[in-house]
């Protein structure tokens, strides 16, 4: 099924056949402004109106202009049993509602909506470590860049964003690529404990012990079980890391491609991590973020591939992982407009790998003139195709803490890529939309046609057209929607709820 976002535009016409009889009921009842006021009675001081200072920087805190909307108020729980309330209050409101946390889900109605109540998680701030230090319990206020900067202080970090600006909620309920993953796996599965506000407004800890089943499912099924109000992860010491972005000239893309095969068919060292990307332009580059988890080596014999080949620039040097997550969210541009899109391919031989990045690589670019013929250069601010590796290391360690929803085979390496187009000017979001569509339809037919295909795509890459939970593998997807109707058997976070990726 697709984001709701998608159903959103087809309400009302009669070809929205995804959407239930039922959802339809409810959602035909609620009225525009119902949720700000069933909030304000309970809960005033946490409820902010247009015009008001807090609405105006709250409605306007998201990462792409595509994802700002205009909510009917915002509201901001200081607590836990305040969001509860709320919760409960629009439930019994019929109130349709959006929830963000970092805003970083690039996709329009994901995260906010129109008229409605934006809920936001700013004011949630727990921040502590555990006596022994061994777990950190986070609040979805933050992002990465808080986490690390206060675990450093204890020579500390744990596996999150590899960009300091991302929020760690939307992270960690879509699985969490992360530095460590070879050594811990996804993020998520480095969470030992949730608390998370169910629909009917209970606080329920889920853990292995406690609301296990629900455990696994917040491991990547996003938003359709509850709000999780903190995570409690592993921490990781970490004093220093090898890291930077090696970068390379264009007439080197054939051995960066081949480099990026290599390490990916044998990762043969677990604290290693690579996001290999080419950034086509004028002067089209390759570049890879080498990650290394190590305070005293430097140029591991894995990364040979990549460091053999001359660059022209590369900021490779010992530092903390909050200042080299400071480094890397450089990148990150606010106020302009920008979307991701994911898909896989998967091999276990380097010959499989290589012609998938390859198929890949050409339909990409082949089809790059496409864009160009209508958006001028000027307000095109980025284009990037990267691949993450994500092998059988990573996945044994994933199901060695309990594993995940996402339902990857340890017996696999899956590629997962990434289009990324960033450009100013809401005038072209349109075209946007339709080339990377058609773009990421062409790349997949062409994987599918040499039998390389998978149909995961990692939710945190993914746009609003492409489809999720099939690609968990159809037990996963059953069993998601299970756990989703046992906490919340009126499917508020799948109707009040409508942003994000659903799985009914
Ligand atoms: C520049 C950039 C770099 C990135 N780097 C990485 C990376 O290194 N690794 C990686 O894995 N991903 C990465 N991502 C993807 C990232 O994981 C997702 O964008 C993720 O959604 C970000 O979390 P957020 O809290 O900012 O998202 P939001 O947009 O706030 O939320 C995402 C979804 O989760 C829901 N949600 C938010 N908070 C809660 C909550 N507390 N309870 C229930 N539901 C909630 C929202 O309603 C929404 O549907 C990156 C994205 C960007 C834009
Ligand atoms: C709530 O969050 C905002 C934005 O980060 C901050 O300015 C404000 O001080 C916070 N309020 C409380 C009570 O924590
Ligand atoms: C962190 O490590 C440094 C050495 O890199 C050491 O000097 C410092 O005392 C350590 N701090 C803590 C809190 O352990
Ligand atoms: C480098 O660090 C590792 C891990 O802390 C340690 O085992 C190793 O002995 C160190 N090597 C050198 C040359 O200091
Ligand atoms: C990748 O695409 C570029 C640009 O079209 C091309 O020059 C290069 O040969 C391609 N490499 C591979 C391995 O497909
Ligand atoms: C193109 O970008 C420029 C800034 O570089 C901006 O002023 C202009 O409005 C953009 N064009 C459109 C059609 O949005
Ligand atoms: C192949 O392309 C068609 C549209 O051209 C699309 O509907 C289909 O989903 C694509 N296949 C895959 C696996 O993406």
């Amino acid at each position: 099924m697709r984001v709701a976002s998608f159903l959103l535009s087809l309400v009302g016409s009669a070809s929205a056949a995804a959407v239930t009889a039922d959802s339809l009921a409810v959602r035909t009842s609620p009225s525009v402004g119902a949720g700000c006021k069933a909030l304000q009675k309970p809960l005033g001081d946490a409820v902010f109106l247009p015009k008001t200072n807090v609405y105006d920087y709250e409605a306007q805190n998201f990462w792409s202009n595509t994802e700002i909307m205009a909510p009917g108020c915002v509201f901001r729980p200081k607590s836990s049993e305040e969001l509860a309330t709320g919760l409960k209050a629009l439930v019994a409101a019929n109130a349709e509602f959006a929830v963000r946390g970092g805003g970083h889900m690039g996709i329009r109605g994901s995260n906010n909506i129109d008229g409605g109540v934006l809920v936001v998680m700013s004011n949630l701030t727990t921040l502590e470590l555990n006596h022994d230090k061994s777990i950190v319990s986070v609040g979805p206020a933050y992002r990465w860049k808080d986490v690390y900067a206060y675990l450093g202080k204890y020579n500390l970090t744990a596996a999150g964003g590899r960009l300091g600006p991302v929020g760690v909620p939307g992270l960690l309920l879509a699985g969490g690529v992360n530095f460590y993953g070879n050594q811990v796996g996804f993020a998520c599965t480095t969470v030992v404990n949730y608390e998370v506000v169910l629909a009917d407004g209970t606080i329920v800890q889920a853990n292995t012990k406690s609301n296990s089943d629900l455990f696994w499912a917040l491991k990547g099924g996003s938003s359709n079980f509850g709000l999780v109000t903190r995570f409690d992860m592993e921490t990781i010491p970490s004093r220093k890391v090898w890291a930077g972005t090696w970068t390379v000239a264009a007439k080197y893309i054939d051995r960066f491609l081949a480099a990026t095969a290599k390490y990916a068919s044998d990762i043969y060292d677990a604290k290693s991590h690579i996001v290999p990307a080419l950034v086509p332009g004028d002067s089209t580059l390759a570049s890879v973020i080498l990650f290394y988890d190590s305070d005293n080596a430097t140029f591991p014999d894995i990364f040979k591939p990549f460091t053999d080949i001359p660059t022209i620039a590369s900021t490779m040097a010992f530092k903390t992982v909050a200042e080299f997550t400071a480094e890397t969210g450089e990148e990150v541009v606010d106020g302009i407009n920008d979307v991701f899109v994911a898909g896989t391919v998967k091999g276990t031989t380097y010959s499989e790998l290589y012609h998938g990045i390859s198929i890949i690589n050409s339909t990409f670019f082949s089809q790059l003139p496409k864009l160009y013929a209508q958006i001028p250069t000027a307000n095109i601010s980025t284009i990037q195709l990267d691949w993450q590796p994500i092998g059988y290391d990573w996945i044994k360690a994933s199901e060695a803490r309990g594993g995940n929803a996402l339902g990857l085979d340890s017996s696999k390496v899956y590629l997962c890529y990434a289009e990324v187009v960033e450009w100013i000017g809401s005038a072209y979001d349109d075209i946007v939309a339709s080339w990377v569509e058609e773009t990421t339809y062409a790349i997949n037919n062409a994987t599918q046609k040499a039998g390389l295909y998978d149909a995961f795509n990692y939710m945190g890459d993914s746009a609003g057209f492409q489809t999720m939970f099939t690609g968990y593998g159809e037990g996963n997807h059953q069993k998601l929607i299970k756990i989703a109707q046992k906490y919340d058997p009126h499917g508020v976070f799948q109707t009040l709820m409508p942003g994000g990726f659903k799985v009914y």
